[in-house]
């Protein structure tokens, strides 16, 4: 069992590299609150300036590969079979605000299939892994999805729609549903960590709608390695493309998606 697989090492230093940058930057975010100007432009910056590492060190150490990516978009590369999907900065919100949650989410698709993850919060230094077939790691410890069978005795994570997003109906209907049946609801406002949550059992569940590949192609393979459920809205396995997601162990996951489709049914 190799948890540092060539490729996973080249992820995790990369990831590694950009995250420093990130700390110094969420430092300097707290001195920023209080000028007139605010920090937002200075975050902008501290994200592009960590997909830029990223995208240095991946493309250094896979030549060819392509990449998809929140800042830069699409870069083809002459590897048709392999890309990158990064978001460099995943819960900028809560970055902006100075809340220590958020993240840097790499994912790499092998043929239009997710094949390794890695998600890092650098403030709690939490580094998740896996890669298919290999497991998911919190740093060197074995992932599984938490075991509660029952969806009422289950914390599910969510994302709430915000000022310029849609769904905001639709997730009111759903939010209904699903506080009627469960016994605590989380909005943490990174998604890439709500998954990786959802490997380590922290989360028993979470679903959210209108994500971005980015958000959760990572996040799809560290789930799935800690032997949990992955679909999208309509049980689907069309997450990056549909851009909507459950997950959970197999049980609460099918309670899980029957509550959500009621509820929307309901309106
Ligand atoms: C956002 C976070 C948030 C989710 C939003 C995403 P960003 O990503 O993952 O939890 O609810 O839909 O856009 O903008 O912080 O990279
Ligand atoms: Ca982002
Ligand atoms: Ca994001």
């Amino acid at each position: 069992m190799s948890r540092h697989t060539p490729v996973m090492t080249v992820m995790v230093a990369a990831v590694r590299k950009a995250a420093r940058g990130l700390q110094r930057d969420f430092g300097e975010v707290e001195n920023l609150q209080v000028s007139l100007k605010g920090p937002g432009d200075f975050v902008s910056a501290a994200d592009k300036k960590a997909e830029k590492i990223l995208f240095d060190e991946l493309a250094k150490a896979r030549p060819g590969y392509g990449f998809l990516m929140e800042e830069g978009g699409k870069v083809e590369g002459a590897d048709k079979s392999h890309r990158w999907i990064i978001d460099p900065l995943d819960g900028t919100t809560n970055f902006l605000h100075g809340i220590p949650h958020f993240a840097i989410s790499v994912g790499l698709e092998r043929d239009g299939q997710m094949v390794a993850g890695v998600i890092y919060n650098p403030i709690t230094d939490e580094m998740y892994i896996a890669e298919k077939g290999q497991g998911a790691f919190l740093n060197d410890r074995r992932l599984r999805v938490a075991v509660r069978r029952e969806l009422t005795q289950c914390v599910v994570g969510c994302g709430t729609p915000h000022i310029g997003r849609p769904g905001h109906e639709k997730y009111i209907s759903e939010l209904r549903g699903v506080m009627l049946n469960v016994s605590g609801v989380r909005r943490m406002g990174a998604a890439s960590l709500d998954l990786a949550y959802v490997a380590a059992g922290r989360f028993d569940a979470y679903w959210e709608a209108n994500l971005q590949p980015w958000d959760m192609a990572a996040g799809i393979v560290l789930v799935r390695e800690a032997g949990g459920t992955v679909s999208d809205i309509d049980g689907r396995d069309d997450m990056l493309a549909s851009g909507g997601v459950i997950v959970g162990n197999e049980m609460v996951h099918a309670q899980l998606s029957k509550v959500l489709k009621a509820a929307r049914q309901a309106g």
